[in-house]
């Protein structure tokens, strides 16, 4: 019936030990002298019940003498009575310290871990972001991060007290007669076995399930997400996903069930297995009694070591079986904070020390993003030389937003280099190149912060200087519509906070450039800078960054040949590659693909 010691047991069982193990020390290093306290608060109640049962022995031990006529010892009973009442007083201590500790815990513990989680998270490159296994250890950590470590700490915790009130008792039956703790073992450690193997299971349908819960935790933040909920409510999508997370629950509760049912008749076998071994034991303190080897005061002590015993045992097994679960949950939380960024510094990196824009230079470049097969860059080259001004155009898909991100070093190129000043960009000192970069992402963030906070991002590092923010806004094209806010620059943007007002999609996209504007970097890369705002905006925009830019490096994405004709030169990127590259006037002159969309673009105008 049960196959304990093969392999992947094992290494369950290896799993608990080391996540236990990691979490005392984390607890240790969160605050030491809570974990102790704690542990010493534990230990108490863990005892009590068999001093008590001992007092109590010996106190019927002077009743039975004074009602068989003889003298009792005075003395004694006063002694009795003040170790019984200092015993009470002890436990009761130690139950009010072991609130109190935990209380501290409890508000420690998770702000702590929780700190340390994002701090990790935030150190982690894109690459991580995108893998699912990876994102799924993060959704299991994030689920479990404030609740479950408290929980595994309450378990160690007990199964501490567990095992000291274990060996207290055996201790008092074993003076009793050591066959009974043979007695005892021969049903408790099938049983512990049972449990343990149980335990597996349900957490096997976890784990199995995971797609489930990923599922279930994507479609319960769609139906509660803001951007989604137009377009939802319209489609009368929510009652399909309800279904579909219906039939989702549905599985996942009878294959839960199925369990549960299987294990009902073991479970029962077992318990009355534990009951009757507890019989036994009884028995066995009564004929003592009556063959007079014992006192009747000892048939109280020893019964109630034996109780003593079953209830360690039983707490025992709760415990040690929730570690077993809790070390599955918690085993995610370390797998994030042990990730390591993919992509390294190496150990001496150079520094570029960059007060203008260098040359950069894609070198055969070709590129997969991980975890995929096709090649999204196929011995790609490009050379942007100081200064320059050049624009990317191409079909949706095509690389665009691909080459701006390897010059990021998001991710690493398959084959080839990227080259900055002659340096290869994996050799550079990567905050100090972040620092040389103005990057206004397609999907550029909206801080629900006040509308001069969400400039200033751009340049935290630097003191804060409100002229400097207007300029950049009114550089946007975003200083008139943070004027005619109720609060100006001060004004918290967004719904989520109280008093915050929502702007619009080319609002926020005029006010993400201004944030690129800020940052006054040497090199500036406009992804669709522009997409959201009107004709008359972007061409007083482009102006400006003309002006702006005399000597900066700029990149610009765009659909529109609005925005990129004035660049010096215009490359256009099919399939990763490029296939015309020129100024405006040249690739007209050349007739090719691109002068093929412009005329396209321009009949429309027409
Ligand atoms: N994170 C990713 N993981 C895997 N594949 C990706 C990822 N991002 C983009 N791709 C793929 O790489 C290709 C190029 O995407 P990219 O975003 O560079 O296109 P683009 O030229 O910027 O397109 P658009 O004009 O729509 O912005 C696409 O085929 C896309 O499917
Ligand atoms: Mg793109």
């Amino acid at each position: 019936m049960f196959k304990f010691l093969n392999e992947k047991k094992m290494e369950r069982v290896k799993t608990t030990i080391v996540t236990s193990w990691r979490l005392l020390g984390l607890l240790w290093s969160i605050d030491k002298w809570l974990l102790l306290g704690n542990m010493a608060a534990v230990s108490v109640p863990a005892v009590v019940p068999l001093l008590i049962g001992y007092i109590f022995k010996l106190l019927i031990d002077q009743v039975v003498l004074i009602t068989s006529g003889k003298p009792a010892d005075n003395h004694l009973i006063i002694l009795i009575v003040v170790a019984g009442f200092s015993t009470y007083v002890l436990q009761s201590l130690a139950f009010s310290a072991q609130d109190y500790l935990v209380r501290l815990i409890y508000t420690k513990v998770p702000v702590s871990l929780y700190n340390m989680i994002l701090l990790k998270v935030s150190s982690l490159d894109m690459a991580y972001f995108e893998d699912s296994e990876f994102k799924s250890t993060l959704e299991k950590a994030r689920d479990s991060y404030t609740f479950r470590p408290l929980n595994m700490m309450d378990n160690l915790l007990f199964t501490f007290q567990g095992l000291i009130q274990m060996i207290a008792s055996l201790a008092v039956l074993a003076s009793l007669n050591l066959f009974l703790i043979l007695l005892v073992i021969l049903v408790a450690v099938p049983e512990f076995l049972n449990r343990a193997r149980q335990s597996q299971l349900a957490w096997g349908i976890w784990d199995a399930n995971s797609p489930f819960r990923k599922k279930f935790w994507y479609v319960s933040w769609l139906l509660q997400e803001r951007d989604a909920i137009k377009e939802m409510k319209l489609f009368a999508l929510p009652h399909h996903f309800l279904a579909e997370l219906k039939g989702l629950h549905e599985k996942f509760y009878q294959d839960n069930k199925k369990l549960a049912t299987k294990y009902f008749g073991i479970n029962t076998l077992f318990n009355l297995l534990e009951g009757f071994a507890f019989i036994g034991i009884l028995i066995y303190i009564i004929f003592e009694t009556i063959a007079k080897r014992l006192t009747i005061g000892d048939i109280s002590y020893y019964t109630s070591a034996a109780t003593n015993f079953q209830n360690a045992i039983g707490g025992l097994f709760r415990n040690v079986v929730k570690l077993f679960e809790g070390s599955l949950y918690i085993g995610s939380i370390f797998e994030v904070l042990d990730a390591q960024p993919k992509i390294k510094q190496i150990a001496n990196p150079v520094r570029l020390n960059l007060k203008g824009p260098p040359f950069i230079g894609f070198k055969n470049v070709t590129f997969s993003y991980p975890g995929t097969k096709i090649k999204v860059l196929k011995n790609f080259d490009l050379t942007i030389k100081p200064g320059e001004k050049i624009a990317l155009v191409g079909e949706n898909g095509s690389g665009k937003t691909t080459i701006i991100k390897l010059l990021c070093r998001f991710y690493d190129v398959l084959e080839g280099e990227i080259l900055i000043n002659g340096k290869n960009i994996k050799d550079l000192d990567l905050n100090e190149w972040y620092k040389a970069v103005g990057v206004l992402f397609q999907d550029f963030v909206k801080y629900e912060y006040s509308a001069k906070q969400n400039i200033f991002f751009g340049k935290v590092y630097e003191k804060m200087s409100l002229g400097k923010i207007i300029e950049a806004a009114i550089s946007s094209g975003a200083d008139p519509m943070i004027r005619k806010l109720e609060k100006g620059y001060e004004q918290m943007l967004g719904r989520t906070f109280e008093g915050g007002v929502e702007l619009s999609v080319g609002q926020w996209q005029k006010l993400a450039l201004a944030r690129g504007f800020f940052r006054n970097a040497p090199i500036l890369i406009l992804d669709e800078p522009t997409a959201a705002i009107d004709a008359k905006a972007e061409a007083e925009i482009f102006n400006r960054v003309e002006r702006l830019s005399k000597d900066k490096t700029v990149i610009i994405i765009s659909h529109r040949f609005s925005t990129v004709r004035n660049a010096d030169k215009i490359y256009v990127i099919e399939k990763g590659k490029i296939i015309e590259s020129g100024s405006h006037e040249q690739l007209i002159d050349l007739n090719g693909q691109y002068a093929t969309l412009f005329k396209l673009q321009a009949k429309g105008y027409r």
